[in-house]
């Protein structure tokens, strides 16, 4: 039943990830490649049109360093937002998505070069299954936040003070988790969070948080698949 349960979840992401493709790349694009395991579906997808004759010239730029593995592994063409620093379109997973498309990033520790590159495309699209669906954000899943290394317990209190249950991300081997830029995640439970722009503006004005995983206002279409199919929302106006 569990592995039952898992098998169609990986459909539900393979399915949203590549209607989402077929749908938004077009010939030509340079796209933003999310990370984590549902946007490695889309990464697939485009290597699966690439290798039929289609999208050939579509160049992508990674959310990550395991993203950027995966496309080489494929043969995806890659470049940089030095060289291409406005995208048309990116395809990224979330953790939690809430009604109005504001959604929380991050469970894979990319959330700020995820935002940096989300917030260099004209469209953003978040493909996910529908267990990602929630009424709040926070409901279901903390806040992660990038904080560099120096005086990061500082970071914990004030976070804390907000309001947040920390959990200092682990790594491997009893070490913390280290982002591609170095630095350390605080997993913060806020539970379901009432205000998520007055939370993201306090965490924005703290010096030290270099990132958080609420993305508010910047997702444009959500992909959505679970067992009641496949759905397509724009953001509502
Ligand atoms: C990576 O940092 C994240 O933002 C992911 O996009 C998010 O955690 C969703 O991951 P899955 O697609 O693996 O559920």
């Amino acid at each position: 039943m569990g592995s039952d349960a898992s098998a169609e979840t990986v459909r539900y992401k393979r399915e949203a990830a590549s209607a989402a493709v077929d749908r938004f790349f077009q010939p030509g694009m340079r796209v933003g490649l999310g990370t984590g395991s549902t946007a490695a579906f889309a990464v697939r997808r485009l290597a699966e049109l690439r290798a039929e004759g289609l999208l050939l010239d579509v160049v992508g730029v990674p959310t990550s360093r395991a993203t950027e593995a995966l496309a080489r592994e494929l043969g995806v063409p890659l470049t940089t937002l030095e060289d291409a620093p406005e995208l048309e379109v990116t395809i990224d997973g979330a953790d939690e998505v809430a009604p109005d498309l504001s959604v929380i990033k991050g469970g894979g520790g990319a959330l700020l070069r995820e935002k940096i590159v989300a917030q260099a495309s004209r469209r953003l699209v978040i493909v996910a299954d529908s267990a990602k669906l929630s009424p709040r954000l926070g409901t279901h899943w903390p806040v992660p936040v990038e904080v560099l290394p120096f005086g990061w317990r500082s970071q914990r209190r004030f976070l804390e003070s907000l309001g947040a249950r920390v959990t200092p991300r682990p790594g491997v081997d009893g070490a913390l988790f280290l982002t591609d830029q170095g630095n350390l995640v605080l997993d913060c439970a806020f539970g379901p969070i009432e205000d998520a722009a007055s939370l993201a503006s306090r965490l924005c004005s703290r010096a030290g948080l270099v990132g958080h995983g609420l993305f508010l206002d910047m997702v444009h279409d959500l992909v959505v698949s679970g067992p009641e199919g496949l759905v397509m929302r724009a953001r509502p106006a």
